[in-house]
């Protein structure tokens, strides 16, 4: 079905209109050589992409999901560990420290929508064995401050980067600071692939090798199995739709920092809305979304809707609230109040002036 929004929130046709004619040709040859599982594009995908992070490993898996708990698996993260990470944030980071049998202990974020790293040390017990840091939006946290934290503490860092490949933090990209970054290629990403797809980076050898075991039924080779594992591979078809997309990614990144620019030139000067932060504190952010915090949010949405501009909220109500997941007990101020201001609005690649105009002016006339 057509998306009937003056501003939708995301343009894949348009997406595929730029590079179809390129990701058809690949396809064809894959598919008519039958290419399908675990092949060259993989890995040669695996190895520009960790050229591309500066990491020395990087294992291609099918989901940013299973990318965050194969992670945790890898590092040896098990029952009765505990790991810290926050409550605002796909539920998928908070499920893979589930599926691999630990508690998730929940922290606040700071004002820039990220785990606050004031609220970490009080969240340490003798059984905490980790620390998820989400880049959301495409900002990467404060590393500067986490690191050292987790190093006096003898912590694990695991980075969520599905939301920020390309992002960097002076210099250093994300995925490229904890014992394993994970990312996601879902097509809504600032580089999506046709379906599902995650990777998973990391400098350890060791990390890595159990990875590439965990990903594959732990088969060591074609004989020889070392451990219980899963189909969790990258699959070639969606690693050659990568290999073509990633060389036009720092142009796209650019073209959402001009929509980003936009928008922050724009309602820059409304009392009523709280604008993200802009490569703040020595960051390259990626703008996977323009998350703005808005008085009477609930109405701007409704009226944002209704003129043809497609908003999105992340989220409504936060993890730790949603009553059948039993994660409870958290005091989140910062976290409850953001659920409460948020709104995303419609950024890709291809909005054109005219369309980023309309949405500054629908939001200027709303709190006229
Ligand atoms: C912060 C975060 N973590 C994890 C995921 C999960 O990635 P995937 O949808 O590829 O499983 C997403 C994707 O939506 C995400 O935004």
């Amino acid at each position: 079905m057509a998306n009937s929004f003056r501003v939708p929130y995301v343009d894949l046709p348009s997406q595929y209109r730029r590079y179809g004619t390129e990701l058809l040709e690949t396809l064809q040859t894959i598919a008519s050589s039958g290419q399908f599982i675990l092949r060259e594009e993989v890995s040669r995908f695996e190895s520009e992409a960790a050229r591309y992070l500066g990491v020395r490993y990087a294992v291609g898996v099918n989901s940013g999901t299973d990318a965050l708990w194969l992670s945790l698996r890898a590092m040896g993260i098990a029952e009765g560990d505990e790991v810290i990470t926050v409550s605002h944030t796909f539920v998928a980071t908070i499920a893979a420290i589930v599926h691999v049998g630990a508690k998730p202990v929940l922290v606040d974020i700071a004002e820039d929508g990220n785990i606050d790293p004031e609220k970490i040390e009080g969240a340490i017990t003798p059984r905490t064995k980790a620390i998820v840091v989400v880049h959301m939006n495409g900002k990467v946290c404060d590393m500067e401050t986490i690191e050292p934290i987790a190093l006096r503490h003898g912590l694990l860092i695991l980075e969520d980067a599905a939301q920020a490949f390309g992002a960097r933090y002076k210099e250093r990209f994300a995925g490229s600071f904890g014992v394993c970054g994970a990312f996601s290629f879902h097509p809504m990403k600032v580089l999506g692939c046709m379906g599902d797809g995650g990777l998973v980076t990391t400098d350890d050898e060791a990390v890595y090798r159990q990875l590439l075991l965990l990903r594959n039924h732990g088969q060591l080779s074609k004989s020889e199995l070392v451990l219980f594992g899963y189909n969790s591979r990258l699959d070639n078809l969606q690693a050659a739709v990568l290999i073509k997309k990633l060389p036009y990614l720092e142009e796209e990144l650019l073209e959402r920092e001009r929509v980003a620019r936009y928008y922050q030139n724009g309602l820059g000067g409304i009392p009523h809305v709280r604008l993200p932060a802009f490569h703040e504190n020595g960051r390259r952010d990626v703008f996977s979304s323009y998350v703005i915090r808005a008085e009477n949010r609930d109405g701007l949405f409704d009226y944002l809707m209704e003129n043809g501009v497609e908003v999105a909220i992340h989220w409504k109500i936060p993890n730790h609230r949603q009553a059948q997941l039993g994660l409870d007990g958290f005091g989140l101020e910062t976290t409850e109040r953001y659920s409460a201001e948020i709104l995303s609005l419609p950024i890709h690649p291809y909005l054109d002036e005219s369309q980023t105009r309309y949405v500054v002016d629908k939001v200027i006339e709303f709190y006229a």
